[in-house]
């Protein structure tokens, strides 16, 4: 049995579909579902957390349903949400206890420093949390979330807004808790971090997931070498055989082939002659934020170049 089931999960918001017939299965993993504004995540998570009921299908957490027996979900899950409250008046440590009382906890003096510790707030615990910084706020609300030991803990955007440095550590202490078992959902906007840290990825658009697999297959399986060029003019109907148009992304043209290099140079070639200027060509192998554009586009109101071409391109492989 995976940690979290969903069986045509689906939200409609009136005549908006904001979940559409989700089927996935996830499992002592860090899950990352991505995708751009509006496209559901939150939704999604809310769903998996009880705070919403979805309109059709279901989802199980540890084998208890959403919609029969939320109350058996809400003892497994731990949910962090993108604008958690903690009470600034109060020190890091009472916020903590607070939590282990409200979720009856034994010991919850014991429990919360436990939970302190690991995520190496313990010097900082008797401080008023209004003397914490962005990235120590995050870390007390992941330490309250496993206050009650969940099997499953679900964070929305955990890195928005901190530093380098400080979204770094988040992750670290996000591997952390999957290394001790735990199953994690998250979502994020930033690329990077999922393809480091994510087990699996989903890619979630207009509420249907596109795509599932890890980062490195997701990136072997979308794209192949990508070529960015910078070029005035009009781009010609013929390219060389192999080269495919991927779209445009701040004034450059973006295309991808198999072997980039040479690809790269037959393609400033034809350019040139079909009267462009090209100014500038780089090769470089594909990033999850290509496996991004490729799948879900730019968006809606940024669209600069017809990418449909391409996506009728990826549907037929
Ligand atoms: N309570 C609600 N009532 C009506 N529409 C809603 C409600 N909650 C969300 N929506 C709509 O459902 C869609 C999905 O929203 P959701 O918050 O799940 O997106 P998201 O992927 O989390 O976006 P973001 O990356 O901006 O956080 C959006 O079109 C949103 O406007
Ligand atoms: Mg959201």
């Amino acid at each position: 049995m995976a940690a979290i089931e969903t069986f045509e999960l689906t939200k409609h918001f009136e005549s908006l579909v904001a979940v559409d017939r989700l089927d996935l299965a996830i499992d002592r993993e860090i899950f990352g579902l991505l995708g751009p504004n509006g496209s559901g995540k939150t939704t999604t998570v809310k769903m998996l957390t009880t705070l919403l009921a979805p309109t059709e299908g279901d989802a199980t957490i540890c084998g208890h349903s959403v919609i029969g027996d939320p109350l058996a979900v809400r003892e497994q899950i731990s949910y962090v949400p993108q604008d958690m409250a903690v009470d600034p008046k109060l020190t890091g440590r009472e916020n903590v206890i607070f939590f282990a009382k409200v979720y009856g906890v034994p010991r919850p003096r014991e429990v919360a420093d436990e939970a302190l510790a690991m995520l190496d707030l313990a010097p900082r615990a008797d401080d008023l949390v209004r003397t914490y910084s962005g990235g120590m706020r995050r870390r007390l609300e992941l330490a309250q979330a496993l206050v009650h030991d969940p099997a499953v803990l679900f964070l929305d955007e955990p890195t928005i807004g901190l530093d380098v440095a400080g979204r770094k550590r988040i992750w670290e202490h996000i591997t952390a808790l999957k290394d001790r078992g735990m199953t994690v959902f998250v979502t994020t906007h930033y690329m990077d971090e999922a393809d480091q840290a994510c087990d699996r990825i989903g890619i979630i658009d207009h509420g249907r997931v596109v795509a599932t697999d890890t980062p490195v297959a997701l990136k072997a399986s979308v794209c192949r070498d990508i070529i960015s060029i910078r070029a005035d003019g009009s781009l010609p109907d013929e390219l060389p055989g192999g080269v495919a148009f991927l779209g445009m992304t701040d004034g450059e043209l973006r295309f991808e082939a198999d072997r980039g290099d040479e690809a790269g140079f037959a393609l400033s070639h034809v350019l040139t002659n079909a009267g462009m200027t090209v100014r500038s060509v780089s090769v470089r192998q594909p990033t999850l934020d290509d496996v991004f554009l490729a799948l879900v586009g730019e968006s809606d109101e940024t669209e600069a170049f017809d990418d449909r071409r391409f996506r009728r391109m990826l549907r037929r492989r």
